[in-house]
């Protein structure tokens, strides 16, 4: 922990070295005035007065000593303040994201639909996964047919996964909507067509593509069969498309995932009932997307505090999965890979500014411990809410069975949210992440697991001002903010960079600013800004990279060795289980 202190304050050292000359010179007033403070007020106050008792530790007194709200006898307090107390930023938008917007239109030099699509070429597929898994595979699907110069026929949504949902693509997304938007891309047909009049229909060939199959994998691996057989369908297909494609291709992605693809009306209707009950409540709200099922932490491998009780209950779901080999659980939460827990997620908003006033929408399954693992989340966030409830049974009957319709509802009620934060890393959070990044960065909390892991273990030993510094601390590059990840690193998904296009306009109004800087300076001031928002010294960790493309340097290639917060990447030869972790 000292440690830690210490690199940060020589970080921060660093950063302001060009003020060291003018911070000797006035340091010496300052401390004469310092000396008076000194002499003249008892103890530095804690942040807050109105404050939360948390269970504390006693320890021994220590030669232990972090910052200026300590106690009088040198122990640190952590004593968790109600209020945020952040008036240095405003927690409800991101920074400059008025200078960016989404564009996904196509460019003069992508061909109209008709120009391309060759006749008795079509290509199926069939999704896998949750939700989510199978809204990359749609997306992606589009694309694939693009590249072949095929026609897609609407996909075939997993019914048989983890999540056991009979629903087929028109019950989830408006299907007349999706091939509308997207006529003039890729023609899009609801079943495949009769082999001349009063033939039989195409039996299409089935195939596997590799992960993250590139346009000229798909030139190579399907165009061929396609060609002999005309038919092709592709099975399990999720995370089939390489990151890195042309522009063209990607922004014909985000027309897909952020237009085409529209949730029905009844689940429209019932999700925008759920917003305007949360905006009913306080105008903003936050929606916390929380994944603390039984299997998911048993298969996380991690330790989550509950001593010889957890061991067991996790340990028994454990043994249910065969292929699980999980010995030391430090190791997933060194690599930050544990989930954080619904009392960790509530420290960490906390320590980012969001006062117990805030209302909170939480999505989640199953929660491992239920009431009694909630309980120092919602006393942190005393108004808590869920789809249950805010909703009554009644209005929920049509979702209940159908997991992928209740998934939509929470996607859009998180969608809508002033501030999105997650406790994971999977398809959701990914998704979500990259659409909020499109339509005007909404803040996107993900926490930086890695990092805060250990600060979570020595917060007992901290004051809270110190706790809550570092935690804004890791997290700067996790908040959703323009420009935190660099183009290209995480999965197109996540990180849609090619549709996010800079308001140059805008820009030049906030270069001139209301300050005026001296020629030269203000290009220094500029760059400062826009790299602001990134964590330098510890760079977002996006596993999820095409091994084969070669976008990474040196620096990349190391962390893209480790495996980060990422269950999509966990791979199990039990599918089910891959599916249920995924999601
Ligand atoms: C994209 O195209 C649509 C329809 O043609 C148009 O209304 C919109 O302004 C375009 N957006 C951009 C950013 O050019
Ligand atoms: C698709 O059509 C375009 C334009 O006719 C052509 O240049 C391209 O080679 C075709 N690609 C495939 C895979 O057939
Ligand atoms: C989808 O399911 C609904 C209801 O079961 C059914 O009416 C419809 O024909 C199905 N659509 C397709 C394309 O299978
Ligand atoms: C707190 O500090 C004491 C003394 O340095 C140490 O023994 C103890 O393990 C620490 N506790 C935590 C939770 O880090
Ligand atoms: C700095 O801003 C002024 C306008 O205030 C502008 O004319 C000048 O070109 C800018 N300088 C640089 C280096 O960008
Ligand atoms: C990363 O992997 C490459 C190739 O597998 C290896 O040469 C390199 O030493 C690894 N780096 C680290 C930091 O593990």
């Amino acid at each position: 922990m000292a440690f830690h202190f210490q690199r940060r304050r020589l970080h921060y050292y660093h950063r302001f070295r060009f003020l060291l000359p003018l911070i000797s010179a006035i340091s010496g007033t300052l401390l004469i005035l310092f000396a008076l403070l000194l002499v003249l007020a008892p103890s530095p106050s804690p942040l807050d007065v109105n404050h939360l008792h948390q269970p504390r530790h006693q320890h021994s007194s220590s030669s232990f000593n972090v910052g200026v709200d300590d106690d009088a006898i040198g122990v640190p307090v952590f004593r968790v303040p109600s209020r945020g107390g952040r008036s240095d930023r405003d927690i409800w938008t991101s920074r400059n994201s008025n200078f960016y917007y989404g564009c996904s239109n196509a460019t003069h030099k992508f061909p109209n639909v008709d120009e391309i699509t060759s006749p008795n070429k079509y290509l199926a597929i069939a999704t896998s996964g949750g939700l989510n898994q199978q809204r990359t595979g749609i997306t992606d699907a589009v694309v694939a047919a693009r590249i072949l110069n095929a026609s897609l026929v609407v996909p075939k949504l997993d019914q048989k996964s983890f999540w056991k949902d009979a629903s087929n693509f028109s019950e989830i997304f408006d299907v007349d909507w999706f091939i509308s938007f997207l006529s003039k891309d890729v023609k899009i047909i609801k079943q495949l067509p009769r082999r001349g009049k009063g033939g039989k229909t195409w039996t299409p060939s089935t195939m596997r593509v590799p992960r993250k199959c590139s346009e000229r994998c798909y030139q190579n691996r399907v165009l061929p069969v396609l060609l002999k057989r005309h038919a092709v369908q592709l099975n399990k297909f999720d995370y089939r498309l390489a990151n890195k494609l042309s522009t063209d291709l990607q922004k014909l992605r985000c027309r897909v995932n952020y237009h085409a693809l529209k949730f029905t009306d009844p689940i429209q209707k019932m999700a925008k009932k759920l917003v305007h009950r949360m905006r009913m409540r306080s105008k903003h709200y936050i929606a916390l997307h929380l994944r603390y099922e039984p299997d998911m932490l048993a298969f996380s491998g991690c330790y989550y505090g509950g001593g010889d009780k957890e061991r067991k209950e996790l340990g028994a779901i454990r043994r249910r999965w065969k292929t699980l080999h999980i010995s030391n659980p430090d190791k997933p939460r060194r690599h930050g890979r544990c989930p954080l827990t619904p009392e960790e997620v509530g420290l960490m908003l906390r320590a980012l500014g969001y006062g117990s006033d805030v209302h909170i929408y939480v999505a989640s399954g199953e929660v491992y411990g239920g009431e009694e693992t909630l309980a120092p989340l919602k006393a942190l966030f005393p108004n808590f809410y869920s789809k249950d409830t805010i909703a009554t049974k009644e209005e929920l009957e049509p979702f209940y069975s159908f997991s992928s319709r209740m998934a939509a509802l929470d996607f859009i009620v998180c969608d809508e949210s002033d501030v999105f934060v997650t406790n994971n890393n999977g398809n959701m959070a990914k998704i979500l992440a990259g659409r909020r990044r499109y339509f005007g960065h909404k803040p996107t909390i993900r926490p930086n697991a890695k990092k805060l892991y250990r600060l979570f273990l020595s917060k007992e030993n901290m004051t809270w001002g110190a706790f809550a510094s570092s935690v804004r601390t890791y997290q700067r590059g996790f908040m959703g903010e323009p420009n935190e990840v660099r183009p290209g690193r995480g999965s197109f998904h996540e990180n849609p960079h090619t549709c996010i296009c800079e308001d140059s306009q805008a820009k030049v109004k906030r270069d001139v600013g209301p300050r005026k800087y001296g020629k030269g300076i203000n290009e220094t001031r500029r760059d400062e800004v826009e790299s602001d928002a990134q964590n330098v010294e510890d760079d977002p960790e996006w596993p999820d990279t095409d091994e084969d493309e070669d976008q990474s340097g040196p620096l990349d290639n190391d962390m893209f060795n480790r495996t980060g917060v990422d269950y999509d990447a966990v791979s199990s030869e039990e599918p089910e289980l891959e599916e249920m972790l995924s999601d």
